[in-house]
């Protein structure tokens, strides 16, 4: 796992030796104890034995995917779409990643952050001492966007109910926002990722009834943009990092 780590954080920073980061920050400890328990896979079985609907988080998700999501035609984006993309992970995630809508490969697999920045995303997350299974990982609209175009106001507005029911049932104590459709929908702005980034904001999450929890909120740069910008991923890292520090998961060495 260590090596896995290592490497990761290698792999990310890869492009980086050349912008003056010779010693490659690598995270100390293994991170076992940081993890939350995987969770529990049966879960609610008993609950749901008389087809009561799920308490369990993870099965709760469920629902809203296989009885909502799935056959979704709310919005326009339905129509060119392969498959809905709900989100993977664990529904007892501390952490959850949102991203802007799937890609070309996200739509035929019908899972997030699968193609290329996906690949780079799941760098990012091991080399914060974590695995994709420890973590949630969604976006604000579930259908591929043609042309990977950024989603339009009134495809958030009709797909965002989704994302904020999955963040009230996974109740996470932190989102990490990626890129700039993301960070402005969750916290309602026009202020462009730059200057969002680097710092936690309020991340206001209602419930049907109108009661609201704050939960912390960092946007740092998609992925996507990091493969074409590989010098800005020392901030990335570094607010990944003010991420992992506010979880309690352990910091690399001099970094
Ligand atoms: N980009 C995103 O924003 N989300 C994905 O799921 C894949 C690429
Ligand atoms: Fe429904 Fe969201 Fe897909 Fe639009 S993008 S059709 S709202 S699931």
């Amino acid at each position: 796992m260590a090596g896995e780590i290592a490497d990761a954080v290698a792999q990310f920073f890869a492009t980086d030796r050349y912008f003056g980061l010779s010693e490659l920050p690598v995270p100390r400890a293994v991170l076992a104890a940081a993890r939350r328990t995987p969770a529990r896979a049966n879960a609610g079985s008993a609950a749901t034995s008389n087809a009561v609907a799920p308490t369990d988080k993870a099965g709760r998700l469920e629902v809203l995917d296989l009885e909502q999501v799935k056959g979704c035609r709310k919005c326009r984006l339905c129509e060119g779409r392969n498959n809905t993309v709900f989100g993977v992970g664990s529904a007892e995630a501390r952490l959850v990643f949102v991203g802007e809508g799937p890609g070309f490969e996200e739509d035929r697999q019908g899972i997030p952050f699968v193609g290329k920045a996906g690949q780079l995303l799941t760098r990012m997350i091991i080399a914060m001492g974590l695995r994709r299974d420890d973590v949630y990982i969604c976006n604000i609209v579930k259908c591929r966007p043609p042309n990977n175009r950024d989603p339009a106001a009134d495809e958030i507005m009709a797909c965002s109910p989704y994302l904020y029911e999955q963040l009230r049932v996974i109740e996470p104590e932190i989102i990490v926002a990626l890129g700039s459709p993301a960070s402005k929908t969750l916290l309602d702005t026009t202020t462009g990722i730059s200057r969002l980034r680097g710092q936690f904001h309020d991340f206001k999450l209602r419930d049907p009834l109108g009661d609201v929890r704050t939960i912390p909120l960092m946007p740092t740069y998609h992925p996507a943009y990091l493969l074409r910008s590989p010098n800005e991923k020392v901030k990335a890292w570094k607010d990944l990092q003010m991420v992992m520090a506010r979880l309690g998961l352990p910091l690399p060495q001099g970094g």
